[in-house]
């Protein structure tokens, strides 16, 4: 974990209230697992220390990419800083996603990636490396479900069709692909026919996550969700995110924010 100051190159609305930001981090870049995140303190250096934490979103060279939504002062800040201006940053931090079913040429488990929502932030990383694993894993093919409330909600689809996933994508409204819940969509693919054992990647909103788990159970396939719990310190130190889980309470900012999903009480 290093604390540095980053280059502001790039930070622009995509749509909706949805920004796009890149820093140029070449100390932490090359040291970032999809999963973990990073703490931006958001407003400048003379007001109070204002933090928030990001999953990073793609990685390219010395650049960390970051998609984020605006919901309140700290992003609305964040949104106004201009390219060329440094933000102080922390990371990488806390644990990311295990991809040691993919190593080696003898894998034989593939890869589903579920999103919701602003769930799809960390799992585009996620996807840019699963690709890379493909030279020691020719067979290695990864499904992505992207869950949104609407068509023009749907986030990154283009962006996972690039790195070569297979897109599919469910909204709550039916007005794109599957109508329902993502998680009815994953269940729907598990359902019908036979396929190979899978792995499944999953982030967004905790009832999505806490479904994924159930489905997870029910067809033996393992699960990892990475949690999008409020947090303040965002370094371990405050308790304000801990979960609980069957090893006792855990910060989801240390021991996470990436779990086994059958490790969660979900309540
Ligand atoms: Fe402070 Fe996790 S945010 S311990």
């Amino acid at each position: 974990m290093l604390q540095i100051r980053a280059k502001l190159i790039y930070n622009k609305n995509i749509t909706g209230n949805f920004f796009h930001l890149t820093l140029r981090a070449p100390r932490i870049s090359g040291k970032c697992l999809p999963g973990q995140f990073i703490s931006v303190k958001v407003n400048g250096p003379n007001e109070p220390l204002l933090r928030r934490p990001f999953g990073i979103h793609k990685v390219k060279g010395s650049d960390m990419e970051v998609l984020y939504e605006v919901v309140g002062r700290g992003t609305e800040i964040l949104s106004q800083r201009k390219a060329g201006e440094y933000l102080d940053l922390i990371g990488p931090l806390g644990n990311g996603f295990d991809l040691g079913a993919f190593s080696g040429s003898r894998a034989s488990s593939s890869p589903v990636i579920v999103a919701g929502g602003m769930g799809v932030a960390p799992l585009l990383f996620l996807a840019q490396r699963l690709r890379g694993l493909r030279a020691s894993s020719p067979k290695l093919r990864t499904e992505v479900l992207i869950g949104a409330k609407t068509a023009s909600s749907i986030l990154c689809e283009k962006e996972f069709k690039n790195l070569g996933c297979d897109v599919k994508i469910a909204t709550d409204d039916g007005s794109r692909g599957f109508k329902g819940y993502v998680s009815g969509l994953l269940e729907r693919g598990l359902n019908t026919g036979r396929r190979p054992p899978i792995v499944i990647y999953a982030c967004g909103p905790r009832l999505m996550l806490k479904e994924i788990s159930r489905i997870s159970e029910k067809y033996n396939a393992p699960a990892q969700a990475s949690l999008e719990e409020h947090m303040a310190c965002g370094i371990g130190a405050c308790l304000g995110c801990v979960v609980n889980t069957k090893k006792g309470f855990e910060r989801v900012c240390k021991e996470g924010p990436v779990f086994r999903a059958n490790e969660i009480i979900w309540g």
